[in-house]
C-alpha cells in the first residue's frame, strides 16, 4: 500500500552510483540489480519488493514500471556515493485514472522550461494529467496558424501589467512530448464563452462589450488593475465581464478553427472548453453556445470537458466530462450541475476550491495568493475531504479523478509556484492515487519527509 511506502524499515539494499530511477527515468531492467517483469493487472499498477538480494518490480504496463520508480525515488536515501533503499513489499494501484494539475498560463505566462520541470515534479507524485489553461481575459498563449491575430494582438501582457508570452506550436509539441515521456496526458483548455477579453482584442467582431458589475468595482477597489475596456489589454483580476457573441455564425467558425487546430496538436483524448463564470452571457445563449462548442470538440475527435457550470445545459453531448470547482460542501446548486454530467453518461473531475485550489493562501500572512475559497487553505484542510463524499450522487464510479489547480493572478515566477503548491500538492496527489480512509496523521508524517525539488531555479 502506498501509505506504508514511506515508513522506515531496515536499510538493506545498497545501490552504487546514480540509481536508475533517480531523476525521472523508469528503472531499467538489469541495471543495479533491478528485476522488472510484467503481470496482468489494473492499468498503472505495480508490485515492488526490496530485500537483501535486490529490487524486484512487477508491473501491468510501462506506466506501472515508471510509478514503481517514483516510489523507489521516495524511498531511497543518500549513502556516501550511492543510495540505500529500505526493505519493503508494496502492491500499489491508483484509485482514479485522472490525477491532474491545472496550470494557468494565461494570467501569467510560464516558459517551456518551467512547464517541463513542473511535469517532472508532478509525475514524481504520480500525477498523470497536465491541464493547461491557455486563454483568459489577460492573454492568449498558443499560436494558432488559423487565427494568427490571437497571439499577435493578445499575448504581450499579463496580470499585474507584467510581460506576457505565448507558445509556438513547436513549444506546445515539446511540452506534450515531455509529458508523454512521463506518462502524462496534456489537456488543453480554451476558455469560452466568458474569460475571452483577449479574443476581443484580436477578433473584436465576435466579442461583446465588457459587461460591468458591482463585482468588478469590488475587485478594482481591492486589487487595482482598472476597469476592463474594449480594445485595451486587461491586466486586473476581475472575472465574468467578457463574452463571445453567441448569435453569430462567425463565432462558431472561430471555435471550429481553434478547436480543430488544438485537437490536431494534442494526442490526448480530451479538450477543455471552459464554460465557467460566463456572467456576461445570457443563460439561454450560454446553453446554446456550450452545447454547440462541445459538439465541435467531438467533431474534432476529442471528448469535451467543461467546468461544472455547463452541467445543466440541456443539449450538452452525452459523455461530456465535468470539472467541479465548488467547495467540499457544495453551495449554490453546484452539486446539481456536477450531477448533470453523470446523468448524461459523463464523469466528473473533482477540484474542490477550498481544498486543492493551490493559489489560495496557505495562511493569512502569505503575501501571494487569494482567499475567496473560504479564506486561507491550510495543509490540513487541503487533505480533509474524500472525493466520493463531495457531491451527493457523484459516487466513486462517476468520478474520473482529482485535479489540483494553480491559478496565477498573483503568481509571477516559478519560485512563486513552488511557494504555493508545496506541500499542499501532496494532498491532491494522495486523494487522486491512494485508497480512501488513510489517517490524516499518517499522511502528515509522510509528507514531511518528501523532498520537493524547487522549480525556482529553472526560469
Ligand atoms: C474557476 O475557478 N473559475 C474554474
Amino acid at each position: 500500500m502506498t501509505n506504508a511506502a514511506l515508513l522506515p524499515r531496515p536499510l538493506v539494499t545498497r545501490v552504487a552510483g546514480t540509481a536508475p530511477w533517480r531523476g525521472v527515468a523508469a528503472p531499467e531492467p538489469g541495471a543495479h540489480g533491478v528485476i522488472v517483469t510484467r503481470h496482468p493487472g489494473a492499468a498503472e499498477s505495480y508490485r515492488l519488493r526490496v530485500d537483501e538480494s535486490g529490487i524486484e518490480i512487477s508491473a501491468a504496463d510501462d506506466a506501472g514500471v515508471f510509478y514503481a520508480g517514483r516510489t523507489l525515488a521516495q524511498l531511497a536515501t543518500r549513502d556516501g556515493e550511492g543510495w540505500v533503499v529500505p526493505a519493503i513489499e508494496i502492491e500499489d494501484a491508483p484509485r482514479f485514472r485522472h490525477r491532474g494539475f491545472m496550470l494557468d498560463v494565461a494570467r501569467h505566462f510560464f516558459p517551456v522550461e518551467v512547464v517541463t520541470a513542473l511535469i517532472d515534479r508532478l509525475s514524481d507524485l504520480k500525477l498523470n494529467v497536465l491541464h493547461l489553461h491557455l486563454s483568459d481575459d489577460q492573454g492568449w498563449r498558443l499560436a494558432m496558424a488559423t487565427r494568427p491575430l490571437l497571439t499577435e494582438r493578445a499575448s504581450a501582457t499579463a496580470a499585474l501589467g507584467d510581460a506576457g508570452g505565448f507558445y509556438t506550436a513547436d513549444d506546445y509539441r515539446t511540452i506534450v512530448a515531455h509529458a508523454t515521456s512521463r506518462h502524462m496526458t496534456v489537456v488543453p483548455e480554451i476558455d469560452m464563452p466568458g474569460h475571452t477579453h483577449a479574443v476581443s482584442l484580436a477578433y473584436p467582431d465576435i466579442a461583446c462589450d465588457p459587461v460591468l458589475s458591482p463585482h468588478i468595482d469590488e475587485v478594482v477597489a481591492a486589487y487595482g488593475g482598472g476597469v476592463p475596456t474594449r480594445d485595451e489589454p486587461y491586466t486586473g483580476f476581475a472575472v465574468g465581464f467578457s463574452s463571445l457573441r453567441t448569435d453569430l455564425e462567425e463565432t462558431y467558425d472561430f471555435v471550429r478553427d481553434v478547436v480543430g487546430e488544438l485537437a490536431a496538436l494534442t494526442p490526448g483524448p480530451y479538450l477543455h472548453l471552459g464554460g465557467d463564470e460566463a456572467l456576461g452571457t445570457d443563460r439561454a445563449d450560454f446553453d446554446r453556445f456550450v452545447a454547440r462548442a462541445a459538439r465541435l470538440v467531438i467533431d474534432a475527435g476529442k471528448i469535451p470537458v467543461t467546468w461544472h457550470e455547463a452541467g445543466t445545459t440541456p443539449d450538452l453531448p452525452e459523455g461530456t466530462v465535468g470539472q467541479y470547482w465548488g467547495f467540499r460542501t457544495p453551495i449554490e446548486g453546484m452539486d446539481e450541475k456536477a450531477r448533470g454530467f453523470v446523468r448524461r453518461g459523463g464523469r466528473v473531475i473533482l477540484s474542490p476550491a477550498d481544498a486543492i485550489y493551490l493559489d489560495m493562501k496557505p495562511d493569512a500572512d502569505e503575501p501571494l495568493g487569494l482567499t475567496w475559497a473560504d479564506g486561507p487553505t491550510s495543509l490540513e484542510r487541503s487533505y480533509d475531504w474524500d472525493p466520493a463524499e463531495v457531491v451527493p450522487g457523484v459516487a466513486e464510479a462517476d468520478i474520473l479523478g482529482v485535479e489540483a489547480a494553480m491559478w496565477t493572478e498573483t503568481v509571477r515566477t516559478a519560485a512563486d509556484i513552488d511557494r504555493l503548491i508545496w506541500p499542499r500538492l501532496a494532498s491532491a496527489a494522495e486523494k487522486a492515487w491512494s485508497p480512501r480512509g488513510i489517517d490524516a496523521a499518517d499522511f502528515h508524517g509522510r509528507v514531511a519527509r518528501i523532498a520537493w525539488r524547487p522549480l525556482g531555479g529553472v526560469s
